[in-house]
């Protein structure tokens, strides 16, 4: 089976969790594509949703779903995402789409976090997928350095302004040990937004398209 299979099937099995009135928050990315399409069919069925990107507010807006601001949502939320690496303590590598900041933001408002992946996105160690980060424009040559000091080696994202109006650094050949350790270090530097390693912000649901059906792994420590 193709790997754009394994996400379809993935973001399908996600549907079965989402109640009756439900605030539904919306990550970005492929995955969250066949989410968005599959949430279109029970979409009287749900309050509204809250997008994380202009990229999927635009298909959200297509399938004619109701967007909520998140600010003016008192209900709980159940948040769909994917991911661009995750390991065995569901720690994740996520922003590969740039919209890490929002992902990141609705992930903690939210009352359940389900992510949804093919078996590909599953790893040993965080840091093979480039770790992106979001900086403030200024902020480039010094985080840049400091990145370098920690042993990654950052590269600016080409042609790329997020939706909150800044830049992201992609770390490269960076294996990250520690997850926690280095999302705390990378979050404490001055012009830093936000840094896609979610160490701490964890899905409670991990639904996973694999090649001998989808897989659901439950998280008992959150
Ligand atoms: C978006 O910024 C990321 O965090 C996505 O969750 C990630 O890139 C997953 O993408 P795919 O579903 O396309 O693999």
């Amino acid at each position: 089976m193709k790997i754009d299979e394994l996400k379809k099937k993935a973001a399908l099995e996600a549907i079965k969790y989402i109640k009756d009135n439900s605030i539904v928050g919306i990550g970005t990315g492929s995955t969250v594509s066949y989410f968005i399409k599959a949430l279109s069919f029970i979409k009287e069925k749900i309050s509204g949703v809250i997008s994380s990107s202009s990229t999927s507010s635009e298909q959200i807006k297509k399938y004619g779903l109701k967007i909520l601001d998140l600010n003016k949502v008192c209900s709980p939320i159940i948040y769909v995402d994917g991911a661009d690496e995750i390991n065995n303590k569901m720690e994740m590598i996520k922003g590969g789409g740039a919209a890490l900041t929002k992902e990141k933001i609705i992930a903690a408002a939210a009352t359940q976090f389900i992510c949804i992946i093919d078996e590909s996105k599953q790893v040993k160690i965080l840091g093979n997928f480039p770790l992106p980060i979001e900086i403030i424009p200024m902020s480039y040559s010094y985080i840049k350095n400091q990145i370098i000091k920690l042993g990654g080696e950052p590269k600016l994202r080409k042609n790329l302004i997020t939706d909150n109006g800044n830049i992201i650094l992609d770390v490269y050949k960076f294996k990250i040990l520690d997850p926690i350790f280095i999302e705390e270090k990378i979050n404490s530097f001055p012009g830093v937004v936000t840094v896609g390693l979610f160490s701490k912000i964890k899905p409670d649901i991990v639904i996973i398209g694999t090649q001998s059906g989808v897989k659901t792994l439950f998280n008992k420590i959150k």
